[in-house]
């Protein structure tokens, strides 16, 4: 499988387009709405069919690609099912493959930031959204959010990956681009250096965060798929 890693300045969002390189059969991970023309010109390039978007968890910093993406290439938008969408195709859950020609992409379900958040894995990569930051880890204290709920998921699905697994997250503000589960094991100060579950805890509900610039835009238009989303009258279960 190759991936590429895709970014928009506005956000710090990172996007990933991920590919089976015998099928050309892709997916792009948390496609941004303001750059679903660079995104649609790099797969009509690479000759490739973008068969999902995914989305790691409901974003509330910027507003999804998936609806105008699903328009543009008929792409199926994946999201987990505890999210409350009413615009995915289909509603996934931890433990899921999603096929992409003969390779696959495994979905963790590693709750915490938000009730919906999932991780997706392929060989040596794991791509955390919000999850797992490099040197950082997403903020618990809204959208369902649970410090303890976090620390679990990131100690149970993603520290017991193999040490060189690179970590590509869903954001970074500082100009890093990757990390592997060693570097944050040993690094990360929020969780790192084998921090308490309650130390962790502690750590999360003492931050003091603004909420996010966008939140009023992003989270009504990310339950509907972007402004280019629409509800259907069900989804479709793996
Ligand atoms: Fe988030």
């Amino acid at each position: 499988m190759e991936s590429r890693q895709l970014f928009d300045p506005e956000s710090s969002t990172y996007s990933y387009l991920v590919w089976d390189s015998e099928s050309y059969e892709a997916a792009l991970i948390d496609p941004v709405e303001d750059q679903v023309d660079r995104d649609i010109g790099l797969v009509r390039e690479l000759n490739l069919k973008l068969k999902y978007t995914l989305e790691t968890h409901i974003h509330t910093d910027h507003v999804t690609g998936s609806g105008a993406l699903r328009e543009a290439l008929h792409s199926i938008v994946l999201v987990h099912e505890n999210t409350r969408t009413k615009c995915a195709d289909v509603l996934i859950k931890g433990g899921d493959f999603i096929p992409l020609g003969t390779s696959r992409i495994n979905v963790l379900y590693t709750p915490g930031h938000t009730e919906g958040d999932v991780c997706y894995r392929i060989p040596g990569a794991v791509f955390t959204g919000d999850t797992l930051l490099i040197r950082d880890c997403g903020r618990t204290d809204f959208q369902s959010g649970d410090a303890g709920a976090l620390y679990d998921s990131i100690t149970r699905h993603l520290f017991t990956l193999p040490d060189d697994t690179i970590i590509y997250p869903g954001h970074d503000d500082q100009g890093r681009s990757f990390s592997t589960i060693l570097e944050e094991k040993l690094h990360n100060p929020r969780i790192g250096n084998n921090k308490s579950r309650n130390e962790f805890i502690e750590i999360m509900n003492s931050l003091k965060l603004d909420p996010p610039h966008r939140i009023h835009e992003s989270l009504p238009n990310n339950l509907r798929c972007g402004t280019h989303g629409f509800e259907l009258a069900g989804s479709a279960h793996y």
